[in-house]
């Protein structure tokens, strides 16, 4: 049987780093309150002019470097995102146009923080029929411009940030090697508790004077009822894909988990008995950069030599929708 493996990785972040006391002067916080809730200690936003689209490209040339492909011998590209440039089009053709590459199909994902995820299960299914080879599959957000950075929408700003990550996937030459499978779900009974309500189209117009002076355009959450299923989701899905290939968590090599917040990460942790060497984490240097969080984590392993061949991983997230799900991967 074609399976699908990652043949490139990268990852690129907004030269501007924020602090936690940054925030401190502009808003009721303090470093301390942060990294206790959360383990961040600082997030890159993007300047004016820094679009999403520039940080995809940055990640993809590294991704593709390392892969040995130059841009026009892509066939595809998957682009999950929750923050593209514009309402429409999606990132993927302005990716592509920055690229400089022929007409190829060029797809967005709007699945918030496990885009990457899904983004993935299609790019694999894609090469496992043969409908397409190189894919590059890319995770890139612009949250920085949806925050209030106010006191009253300090849940969010201190945690939210901006990046991108990106992979590209190839057929593998051996059956044991690359994606073994995929765990997805969604449950749209708690869309309103993290989400952007407008622009909408079910406004007339679609952004109005009232919703600004109300707010309404920047991300909003329940931070408690995110952590609340964001724990028992995420073990829940690292056991199913993890049960596919007929492995326990005691078998995994690496974990790496949406970088929601750092204790979210140590209870998954926990509850799967998994070692602190089994886990890795970076929100401490990176914050939540939504869809960007697993390409990210991925290049850092492989570049410092953290994923080895042969070794069992699985990326796992959670988000938005709620939607949720892992990819369990023989490196
Ligand atoms: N600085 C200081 N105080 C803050 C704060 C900040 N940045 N953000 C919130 N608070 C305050 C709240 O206003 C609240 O004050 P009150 O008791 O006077 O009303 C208090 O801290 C406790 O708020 P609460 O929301 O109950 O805190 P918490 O322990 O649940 O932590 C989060 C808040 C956001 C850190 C936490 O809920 C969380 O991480 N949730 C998951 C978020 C997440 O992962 N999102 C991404 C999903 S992909």
């Amino acid at each position: 049987m074609l399976r699908s493996r990652i043949v490139g990785t990268g990852f690129a972040v907004p030269e501007r780093v924020v602090t936690n006391d940054d925030f401190a002067k502009i808003m009721d916080t303090t470093d301390e309150w942060i990294r206790t809730r959360t383990g961040i200690q600082q997030r890159h936003w993007v300047t004016e002019g820094e679009t999403g689209a520039d940080l995809a490209l940055a990640a993809s040339r590294k991704a593709l470097e390392m892969a040995g492909i130059a841009p026009r011998e892509l066939d595809a590209i998957v682009y999950a995102t929750s923050t593209p440039d514009h309402y429409a089009p999606g990132n993927g053709v302005f990716l592509q146009r920055l690229l400089g590459v022929q007409p190829i199909p060029a797809m967005d994902i709007h699945q918030a923080c496990s885009g990457f995820i899904y983004s993935l299960s299609v790019a694999d299914a894609w090469i496992r029929v043969g409908l397409f080879r190189r894919i590059l599959v890319v995770g890139a957000e612009v949250q920085s411009t949806a925050m209030d950075v106010s006191t009253k929408g300090r849940n969010t700003a201190v945690i939210f940030a901006d990046g991108a990550g990106a992979v590209v996937l190839a057929p593998s030459e051996r059956e044991d090697q690359g994606l073994l499978a995929v765990d997805l779900h969604s449950d749209g009974a708690h869309a309103e508790m993290l989400w952007v309500d407008v622009p909408g189209c079910m406004y007339h117009p679609r952004i109005s004077k009232e919703h600004i002076d109300a707010g309404r355009h920047f991300l909003s959450m329940d931070g408690k009822e995110v952590f609340r299923h964001a724990v028992t989701r995420m073990p829940e899905s690292v056991r199913a894909v993890l049960g596919r290939v007929g492995a326990t968590p005691a078998d995994l090599s690496l974990l790496l988990p949406h970088q929601a917040n750092l204790r979210i990460s140590e209870m998954v942790q926990r509850e799967l008995g998994l070692r602190d060497d089994q886990v890795y984490n970076n929100i401490q240097q990176y914050g939540n950069t939504t869809a960007a969080t697993i390409p990210i984590l991925l290049d850092e392993c492989v570049r410092s030599g953290r994923v080895k061949a042969g070794d069992l991983l699985v990326m796992t997230a959670f988000g938005a929708g709620f939607s949720w799900g892992s990819v369990a991967c023989r490196w």
